[in-house]
């Protein structure tokens, strides 16, 4: 389907896979056509096929891309971007000195890719509580009118 959102994400505790799971279902109640797909796994030809992309990530190793996304990232190189747009969302952690800087790795290459941010980052910190998941609604939300709002 043309409108489509890919919503891929990268988990290895499983934190931002619920994050992706809670989204794929705020999506779905505002009638958003979304399939979810873990990183590792997803071609990255495949954004052909969709409107947008939600790239859902943990940061690792002082700041880095965690394993599961880095050939996700270095592919992107390879397919054109330009006239979709993006959102970034994630579960890392604020003890460490780089909170959730994988995220912002993904946003400025997807910039500079010639995607479309449709919304701010969303960094949570490690499990999503009550607020984080109001910030999540809106980001959908957020998504979803930029979308409709854009061509
Ligand atoms: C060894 C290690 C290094 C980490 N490095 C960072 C980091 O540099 N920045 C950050 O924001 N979070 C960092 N984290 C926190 C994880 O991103 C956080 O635990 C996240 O919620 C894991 O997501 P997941 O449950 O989906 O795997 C690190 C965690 C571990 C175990």
């Amino acid at each position: 389907m043309a409108d489509k959102i890919a919503l891929i994400y990268a988990s290895k505790s499983g934190r931002n896979e619920k994050v992706a799971q809670y989204l794929g279902k705020q999506f779905q109640q505002l009638d958003q056509p979304v399939e979810i797909a873990e990183m590792m796994t997803f071609p990255v030809e495949k954004l052909a096929d969709f409107a947008g992309v939600v790239v859902v990530s943990y940061t690792y190793y002082e700041g880095q891309l965690p394993d599961e996304a880095v050939a996700f990232f270095d592919d992107l190189e390879t397919t054109d971007l330009r006239g979709k747009y993006y959102a970034l969302a994630g579960s890392s952690s604020i003890q460490h000195r780089y909170f959730g800087r994988a995220l912002d790795l993904f946003d400025q290459k997807l910039a500079y890719l010639g995607a479309q941010r449709a919304t701010a980052v969303l960094k949570i910190n490690l499990d999503s509580d009550r607020a984080d998941l109001a910030r999540l609604d809106a980001f959908c939300q957020q998504v979803v009118d930029f979308a409709h709002n854009k061509d």
